[in-house]
């Protein structure tokens, strides 16, 4: 019997990547797709796969609309990739993060619980939650403390997770990302923007490119390497929580001087402090133990950070150039 899978959020970085590895392995794959008026579709497409995917109108924090979804896709498992993901806007829009990063993932346990409980569920947990780390390496025992409106939003959604395992015996297990980048990174996140900084520069759009704390250490992976990690976990006989990382923290600083460096630039020259950019309050550094991961999921990241900037920086040459 072929498998069917739901994935909220599919429209995103991660759900792009989720939807192809899940169609190579014979599922089928429905996505839900909240109401937007300007082009969502662009990561499926460049992917190649948006006429191979069933999008399904809902919305997280519409809980009608994720039964409905549930129902239409006949799913075996639910992957909810779905939030309002950038740290910098949770500030902002602090509810709103709260009600569609926190209490959707709430949502979408109690759809499950009330549709089938048999459903397995991933929740999409990071390691913001980390915030101002408890140790030099943070792994699955390692305190949370949050820094952000972003990070306690998804505190909430990590213990609904363990909580529903818990009392009603749910497949529901969370996968603690740390940072995972791509090509098909949004361009507000700080690898993105360098990377399409680099090529406005190198292509003459641009002369500058202003940053925030760029002392900021984060453990960034390929987001193509981390979505296997997400199918692996609901492969297993029994749910958990695992910490998915490269184990290796880099700053901005240094990640700036491997894209700039890769199209014969100096980061120096164009890179320009703006504390327009610096946070109310930063996580400054996150670097992963993924060492449970590896021991029980078989899952290593397998992509280094240079190779994963020059693949970013390529692309967004490419895209710049097009312009
Ligand atoms: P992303 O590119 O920002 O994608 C977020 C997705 O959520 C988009 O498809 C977006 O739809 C959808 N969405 C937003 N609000 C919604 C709502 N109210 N109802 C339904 N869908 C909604 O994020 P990502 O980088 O792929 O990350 C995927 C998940 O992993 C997120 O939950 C994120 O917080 C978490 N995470 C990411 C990382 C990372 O480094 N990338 C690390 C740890 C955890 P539109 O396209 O229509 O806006
Ligand atoms: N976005 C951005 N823009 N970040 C900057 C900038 C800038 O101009 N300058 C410096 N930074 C620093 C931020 O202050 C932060 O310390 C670091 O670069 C990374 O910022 P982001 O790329 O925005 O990612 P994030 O770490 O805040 O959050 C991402 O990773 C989390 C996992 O740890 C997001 O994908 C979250 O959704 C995810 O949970």
């Amino acid at each position: 019997m072929s498998r069917s899978a739901l994935i909220t959020g599919i429209t995103g970085q991660d759900g792009a990547y989720l939807a192809q590895f899940l169609l190579g392995k014979g599922y089928r794959v429905s996505g839900m797709l909240a109401r937007r008026s300007s082009d969502t579709l662009w990561r499926l497409n460049e992917l190649g796969i948006a006429r191979d995917v069933t999008l399904i109108d809902g919305d997280l924090v519409d809980l009608t609309s994720i039964l409905r979804a549930l129902e239409a896709s006949a799913a075996n498992e639910v992957y909810n990739l779905a939030a309002q993901s950038f740290v910098a806007t949770s500030w902002r829009q602090p509810l709103l993060t709260a009600n569609v990063t926190g209490v959707g993932a709430l949502n979408v346990l109690e759809a499950i619980r009330i549709h089938d409980r048999s459903i397995r569920f991933y929740q999409a947990s990071t390691s913001e939650m980390f915030g101002l780390i408890q140790a030099e390496r943070q792994d699955e025992g390692t305190p949370f403390y949050p820094r952000s409106p972003y990070g306690v939003a998804k505190l909430f959604a990590h213990w609904s997770t363990v909580n529903y395992r818990e009392s009603f015996g749910m497949h529901a297990s969370s996968g603690i990302l740390f940072n995972h980048e791509s090509p098909l990174r949004g361009i507000e996140f700080v690898t993105r923007k360098v990377t399409d900084g680099v090529a406005r520069i190198k292509l003459g759009k641009a002369s500058e490119l202003r940053l925030g704390n760029i002392d900021a250490r984060r453990d960034w992976g390929f987001a193509g390497d981390y979505v296997e990690a997400m199918w692996l976990m609901l492969q297993q006989e029994r749910p958990d929580d695992y910490v998915i990382a490269t184990g290796v923290t880099t700053t901005v600083r240094e990640m700036c001087r491997i894209a700039f460096a890769h199209v014969g630039l100096e980061a120096e020259r164009f890179v320009v402090v703006d504390p327009a950019f610096l946070r109310p309050a930063e996580v400054d550094v996150l670097q992963g133990n993924p060492v449970k991961a590896r021991e029980r999921l078989g899952w290593s990241a397998r992509t280094p950070l240079d190779d994963l900037i020059v693949m970013m920086v390529d692309a967004d040459m490419r895209r710049v150039g097009r312009e």
